[in-house]
C-alpha cells in the first residue's frame, strides 16, 4: 500500500491482514500519535526490514507524513486514521506487536482534563495484550504530572518491565527529535524518556478483536409509508448492553422509495456513524438495513440500532407485523413477540 493513502478502522479486516496490505510478512513496529511525522520516517529509514504502522488522529497530519513517506519511497510503512484504542483493538492481533512508541503524547494539562490522557492503566493493559513478549515500548514526555502518571501506570503495571532498570532517562542519544521535543528543549522543559519492554507475564484483560456478524435486516409488511415514518421520525438515543445508539437525522431519497436514518453508534473504542436504510417494497413490506454508504461494520451496535428502529417503527404502527427478522439472538428475540 502507498503511504501516501491511509486507512481508516473499519476500511480494514479485524484483525488487519498486515502481511496482505505491506505485501510482506515482516515484524509489526507501531508509532502512536506520530503528528508531523520526523520520528516515524527515521524509524522507518532505520528499520527497512520491518513493517511500520503510523496512527493517529489527526487527517492533515496524516496528509503530510503520507506525502513525505511518499517522497522518501518508503513503502513499508502503513498509516491509520483513528484512535489507538480502537486501533489497538480491532486491527491489531494479540501479542502481534514487536514494539511501539509513543512520543509526546498530549498532555491535557488543564486539572479536570486529565483523564482524557491516552496511557493509563487500562491503556497499558489493552497494550501488553497486543505486544510480543520482550516487544519495545518506549515513550517520551516533556510534561511533569503526565511523567509521573506514566511512571506510576508502569511501575504497577505486571506486564511490563524497564530495560535499564531505572524508570526513565533524561535523554536518549542518537535520538532523532521529533517536533513536540524540539518546542520542549527550547523552552527549557525536560523530556523524560521511558525504555521499557512487555514482559512474558500473561496479559491481564483479554480485550477482544470487536466482533462482526451477518449483515442484519428486518422486514416488515402493514400500514406505514415512508412519508409518515419520516415525519414521526425524532432524534433518540437508546443504551444496549456494550454502548449507545444516537439516531441523528432522517433523509428522504429523491427518488421516494428509501429513508437513510443517520445514526451514531459507540461501542467504545468502536465508533461508527453510518445510515441505516428504511426501503419501502413494491408489495408493500418495509425492510429496515445498513445502508451501504461509507464502510460500515454489523456489530453488535448495528444490530441492536436495527432492533430498535423496527421496535420504534412497531410502536408507532401497532398494526405492522415483523415478516423476517435477520438480527443477533439477543435482538431477534424482542422482534419475535409480534409473529
Ligand atoms: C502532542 S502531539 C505529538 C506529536 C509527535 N509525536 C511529536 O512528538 O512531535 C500528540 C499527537 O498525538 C495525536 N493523538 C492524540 N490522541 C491520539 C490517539 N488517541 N490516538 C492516536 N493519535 C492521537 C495528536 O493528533 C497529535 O498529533
Amino acid at each position: 500500500m502507498s503511504p501516501a493513502i491511509w486507512s481508516k478502522i473499519e476500511q480494514l479486516s479485524w484483525p488487519a491482514d498486515w502481511p496482505a496490505l505491506f505485501g510482506r510478512d515482516a515484524p509489526l513496529l507501531m508509532e502512536i500519535g506520530f503528528g508531523s511525522g520526523q520520528y516515524l520516517i527515521e524509524l522507518a529509514g532505520r528499520r527497512p526490514e520491518a513493517n511500520v504502522i503510523g496512527v493517529e488522529i489527526s487527517v492533515p497530519a496524516l496528509r503530510r507524513a503520507g506525502r513525505k513517506l511518499e517522497r522518501r519511497g518508503l513503502n513499508h510503512v502503513c498509516l491509520i486514521q483513528g484512535d489507538a484504542n480502537a486501533v489497538l483493538r480491532a486491527l491489531c492481533a494479540p501479542g502481534s506487536l514487536a514494539a511501539v512508541v509513543i512520543n509526546f503524547p498530549d498532555p491535557w494539562p488543564k486539572l479536570d482534563h486529565d483523564a482524557r490522557r491516552l496511557i493509563d492503566n487500562d491503556f497499558l493493559c489493552l497494550l501488553a495484550t497486543r505486544m510480543a513478549a520482550g516487544a519495545p515500548l518506549d515513550i517520551a514526555t516533556d510534561h511533569d504530572d503526565y511523567a509521573a502518571q506514566i511512571a506510576a501506570a508502569l511501575a504497577r503495571s505486571p506486564t511490563f518491565e524497564s530495560r535499564s532498570g531505572a524508570t526513565f532517562a533524561l535523554e536518549e542519544p542518537g535520538r532523532a527529535p521529533t517536533k513536540y521535543e524540539r518546542v520542549a528543549l527550547a523552552e527549557g522543559r525536560t523530556p523524560r524518556y521511558f525504555a521499557w519492554r512487555r514482559n512474558d507475564a500473561p496479559a491481564t484483560t483479554p480485550f477482544p478483536i470487536p466482533e462482526e456478524y451477518a449483515m442484519p435486516h428486518v422486514v416488515l409488511r402493514g400500514p406505514a409509508d415512508l412519508t409518515e415514518i419520516g415525519r414521526r421520525f425524532r432524534p433518540s438515543v437508546i443504551l444496549f448492553d456494550g454502548g449507545r445508539v444516537r439516531f441523528i437525522e432522517a433523509y428522504r431519497a429523491l427518488g421516494g422509495d428509501k429513508l437513510l436514518i443517520e445514526t451514531y453508534i459507540n461501542e467504545d473504542p468502536i465508533r461508527q456513524r453510518l445510515g441505516l436504510e428504511v426501503r419501502a417494497r413494491a408489495n408493500g413490506e418495509i425492510v429496515i438495513g445498513l445502508a451501504e454508504v461509507g464502510f460500515p461494520r454489523p456489530t453488535r451496535g448495528v444490530h441492536a440500532a436495527i432492533a430498535a428502529l423496527a421496535n420504534w417503527l412497531r410502536a408507532e404502527f401497532p398494526a405492522l407485523i415483523v415478516v423476517h427478522s435477520a438480527l443477533q439472538e439477543e435482538y431477534a428475540h424482542a422482534q419475535d413477540e409480534r409473529y
